[in-house]
């Protein structure tokens, strides 16, 4: 029997009341849940989760439930979830790699009629960044149409968005860069003039504004994850928002395998029609619940999952405001460095939430990145590139029929020069200052 069994079978629970079980929680298993990082002898991870008791607690409820798959804890973070956010409905699945695979597909349905996106469409995209953002329109066959991104926003150059535009053009799918939003009043206006949907990849962005309201509410779909790395988590999960009654339909659908039906795991004949239909070829009454208007996946979450997520749902904001003032105190640090190094910019009229501290070296410094990112790395002090850099110098990406915009020089700058530090909230000013010693150390060494 494992250490952590042996403790759970001597608790005696009969006589414990919930705040009992939350401090043997805390004290039995707080060494597992958030460990102490000491600057110079523990390594100083670049992103991680911040979990307590509750999300604990919650985790185990879900598991006595004995449930196990999408239920009761799914269904209450689908809906806090768009409360959260302003959006009419969320749909959990399980990855944000998922999400985006889901919000790209559910706009390929043959109920979208002329809109729905066909093979050999172009979608108008970034090259910088994590690749399932433009997966699943490759996977689809549709054809990728880069445009460059700014420095310092790392964001889509909306100048450039136009000229990608051709009669083909049916969608525009980017991320917010590192929790720093896109101009979302220029490509909201771009695509309501050419009639292009829009899926904003708010993956790493939960919790940022623009123009006062929540990113992720813009698009036609927007996407979320749950992994460790992000702003709140569940292990694995992610989450669809969407606004359209008829798109959420569509959505639900291509997750759970691609039925025509709505029912709830476990549950029958919520339409009351579930024999009395008649669906295109199939004959009069075929059972509802297993007729299929798409051709999906099964992306869903377990309750476990959705149990956990919960919990840190109701710590996002603090998360979100922990991880704006880790940003800050960087900036203040690296304005001392800017000799070097180009320094983030928050895009206008947006509040990034941000994901990452990201640094481009400044042309004419002798700082080489690879060799700055190893000492970092040897001093303990986690770092990052931004994802795959440019994507289309990947491997996986060689043969890609693909478009561009001009070169994609900034692209490539990011490729070589850039990389982002930590700002999540298991970082305070402690592992700043042993950071900002150990940069100095660097740069009077030059
Ligand atoms: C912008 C962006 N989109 C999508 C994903 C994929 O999320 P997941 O790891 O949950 O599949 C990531 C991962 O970090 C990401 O950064």
């Amino acid at each position: 029997m494992s250490k952590n069994l042996e403790i759970l079978k001597g608790i005696d629970f009969d006589n414990l009341n919930d705040e009992g079980l939350k401090k043997l929680l805390v004290d039995k298993f707080s060494k597992n849940i958030n460990k102490a990082i000491i600057p110079g002898e523990s390594y100083i991870p670049v992103s991680g989760k911040v979990i307590d008791e509750e999300d604990i607690l919650w985790g185990i409820e879900s598991m006595m439930d004995a449930w196990l798959t999408a239920g009761r804890f799914s269904v209450k973070l689908e809906r806090e979830l768009a409360r959260y956010f302003g959006s009419r409905f969320s749909l959990l699945v399980n990855s944000g790699s998922s999400a985006n695979l889901l919000a790209f597909y559910a706009l390929t349905s043959p109920k979208l009629l002329d809109r729905a996106i066909k093979p050999g469409d172009e979608i108008i995209t970034v090259a910088a960044g994590f690749p399932t953002t433009i997966n699943p329109m490759i996977q689809f066959g549709c054809i990728p149409v880069f445009v460059d991104v700014d420095i310092p926003t790392y964001n889509i150059k909306v100048d450039n968005i136009e000229r990608a535009i051709t009669p083909k053009t049916k969608a525009i799918m980017i991320a917010h860069a590192l929790g720093n939003p896109f101009n979302l009043n220029v490509v909201m206006g771009i695509a309501k003039k050419y009639n292009l949907w829009v899926v904003e990849d708010d993956c790493d962005s939960l919790g940022a504004t623009y123009n006062c309201k929540k990113t992720g509410t813009f698009g036609d779909l927007a996407t979320l994850s749950f992994y460790p790395a992000h702003h709140i988590t569940m292990g694995e999960g992610g989450a669809v928002l969407v606004n359209n009654a008829s798109l959420k339909k569509i959505t639900e659908s291509f997750r759970d395998w691609g039925r025509d039906c709505w029912c709830a795991p476990g549950k029958d004949n919520t339409c009351g029609e579930r024999y009395c239909q008649k669906l295109g070829d199939l004959p009069e009454g075929y059972d509802h619940k297993y007729s299929y208007s798409h051709i999906g996946f099964n992306l869903k979450v377990s309750d476990m999952q959705a149990a956990v997520g919960l919990s840190q749902l109701t710590k996002a904001d603090h998360f979100v405001a922990r991880r704006k003032e880790n940003h800050a105190i960087l900036s203040e640090i690296f304005k001392e460095f800017e000799e070097h190094f180009i320094l983030p910019k928050a895009t206008e009229n947006s509040e990034p939430s941000w994901f990452g501290f990201m640094l481009t070296i400044r042309k004419g410094s002798p700082i080489d990145r690879n060799k700055f990112v190893e000492y970092l790395e040897q001093n303990k002090i986690g770092t990052r590139l931004f994802f795959g850099g440019n994507l289309l110098r990947q491997p996986a990406y060689y043969n890609l029929n693909h478009r561009k915009i001009d070169d994609l020089e900034n692209t490539n700058i990011i490729m070589n020069k850039s990389f982002w530090l930590g700002v999540w909230p298991g970082l305070s000013k402690v592992h700043y200052d042993y950071i900002a010693n150990t940069v100095r150390n660097y740069i009077r060494s030059l």
